[in-house]
């Protein structure tokens, strides 16, 4: 029988939970510093931190994927543009490969559109995000602030011309890098 997926929003109780379905994601990932779980953590409560878009992935009521969007901003524009970063995105590996992952970007991307956001940006494989619509960072003229290969930052417009007349440098929140 085909497992049910229920996706929902992060409840008070989850943080244990998902750092540890988080930790077990990354755990046999070569480019991974085994630290994404930290980040969530700090990210969690402050101004960047939306509780409808830290999303989990449950399998007979366990947590088995977890998403997380944050707000961003998209500098040197007027007025400065609210943005959204996607990261991390984790499934544990017994369940990879089985659409958990694509449930909670198809589920975040949604919500995202329902709470008003028109962009998402992101850092990651360029071999999995493509399909569902996010494009090369590169067409438009918006940089990181920190050095990252061109293939592996992505942007999805969540309304067509979503990025028209926008140029300029992302700024993370406090939280999102590491200090
Ligand atoms: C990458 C990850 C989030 C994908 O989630 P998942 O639940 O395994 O993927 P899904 O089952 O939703 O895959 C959806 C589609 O993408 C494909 N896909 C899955 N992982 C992929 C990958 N790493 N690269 C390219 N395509 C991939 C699947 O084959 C599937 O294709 P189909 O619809 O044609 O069958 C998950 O494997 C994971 O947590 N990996 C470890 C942590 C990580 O790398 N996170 C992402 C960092 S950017």
């Amino acid at each position: 029988m085909k497992a049910t997926i229920t996706v929902r929003a992060e409840r008070p109780a989850d943080g244990p939970a998902i750092s540890e379905v988080v930790r077990r994601a990354y755990t046999n990932v070569a480019y991974s510093d085994h630290r994404e779980h930290l980040m969530i953590e700090r990210l969690r409560g402050t101004d960047a931190w939306i509780q409808a878009l830290s999303l989990l992935a449950e399998v007979d009521g366990e947590v088995v994927g977890h998403i997380l969007l944050t707000r961003a901003t998209i500098h040197n524009t007027q007025p400065s543009v609210v943005t959204l970063a996607l990261a991390p995105l984790s499934v544990v590996p017994k369940h990879q490969c089985s659409g958990i992952g694509k449930r909670l970007v198809e589920a975040a991307r949604q919500k995202a559109i329902e709470l008003g956001f028109e962009t998402i940006l992101l850092i990651g494989l360029p071999s999995y995000y493509p399909q569902f619509g996010f494009e090369p960072l590169s067409r438009y003229p918006i940089t990181l602030p920190f050095d990252a290969p061109d293939e592996d930052c992505m942007v999805l417009c969540l309304r067509s011309g979503a990025l028209d007349g926008i140029a300029g440098v992302v700024e993370y929140p406090d939280g999102w890098l590491e200090h």
